[in-house]
């Protein structure tokens, strides 16, 4: 696991970026790549490198295709709290990708086992993911995996906890009782067999997250730090998120990727 630490969140989102552009020039096979995509407020300030980036002819997105983590189950597109408005809201509609290259989970599928199942079948179509951007809940959840979701899950429909209904309420007028109940995610095996895998953890509230995620052992208590077994995994992160970890794992990972601090 490879821990990027930058000295806030405007350089975590450049570094990420620009990581996510090389990544695109770098495939010259011809073939599409296969990216995955977070919702939330963590990967914005990514989304809009990434745009200014399209815009300035630096990547194009056209021969990138895109698979969503998770979306919640009952609110149709033009929701504006869904995954899918947010997504074209916040990135789609500012790039230059074909609308049939962006996969969204259907929440309001009449049946949301056999969307599931599709959605991993057709992510195996195109041979898996070549690169899975994510973020973590405060409570370590990867996509919508919350605490004890098994480390081998596939895409399937998945509870809300209390604790992660509290904290999205935030988009529903502060009302948890008005945050969808259930979602449709990604699982965790979905997300590490990707071939590779970059997390942004920032700020105060993910800094517990963050620790578990490095520091302690790989258990499903944090689904996040599944990624400790994964062979090209960065974390990406700023100062705020390292609050609690060891000052020895903060020296060495500073040290480590010296190179890589912007
Ligand atoms: C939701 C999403 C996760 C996301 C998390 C953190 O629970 N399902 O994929 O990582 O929120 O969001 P934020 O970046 O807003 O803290």
């Amino acid at each position: 696991m490879k821990v990027i630490i930058q000295q806030n969140y405007d350089k975590m989102c450049e570094w990420a970026a620009n990581h996510i552009v090389n990544a695109i020039n770098a495939k010259k096979d011809g073939k599409p790549f296969v990216l995955g995509l977070p919702t939330g407020s963590s990967p914005l300030g990514v989304y809009k490198r990434l745009i200014e980036a399209n815009k300035a002819g630096k990547v194009s997105f056209k021969n990138v295709v895109t698979f969503n983590m998770d979306e919640y189950v009952g609110l149709p597109r033009e929701h504006e709290q869904s995954y899918w408005y947010f997504m074209h809201d916040n990135f789609f509609d500012h790039i230059d990708i074909p609308a049939e290259n962006v996969n969204i989970l259907n929440g309001m599928a009449d049946d949301l086992e056999a969307e599931c199942a599709r959605y991993e079948a057709k992510i195996a179509s195109y041979g898996g993911i070549d690169l899975f951007m994510g973020g973590s809940g405060v409570d370590g959840h990867i996509a919508f995996n919350e605490p004890f979701t098994s480390l081998s899950s596939r895409t399937g429909v998945r509870d809300l906890t209390e604790d992660t209904k509290i904290v999205n309420s935030r988009f529903f007028g502060n009302d948890p009782s008005k945050v969808p109940v259930k979602a449709l995610s990604v699982g965790v095996a979905t997300v590490t067999d990707s071939r590779e895998v970059l997390l942004l953890i920032n700020g105060h509230n993910k800094a517990r997250a963050l620790k578990h995620c490095v520091e302690d052992g790989v258990s499903s208590a944090w689904t996040i730090s599944a990624l400790q077994n994964h062979n090209n995994a960065y974390i990406a992160c700023d100062e705020l998120a390292c609050g609690e970890l060891k000052v020895d794992t903060y020296k060495y990972f500073l040290d480590v990727y010296k190179s890589e601090r912007l």
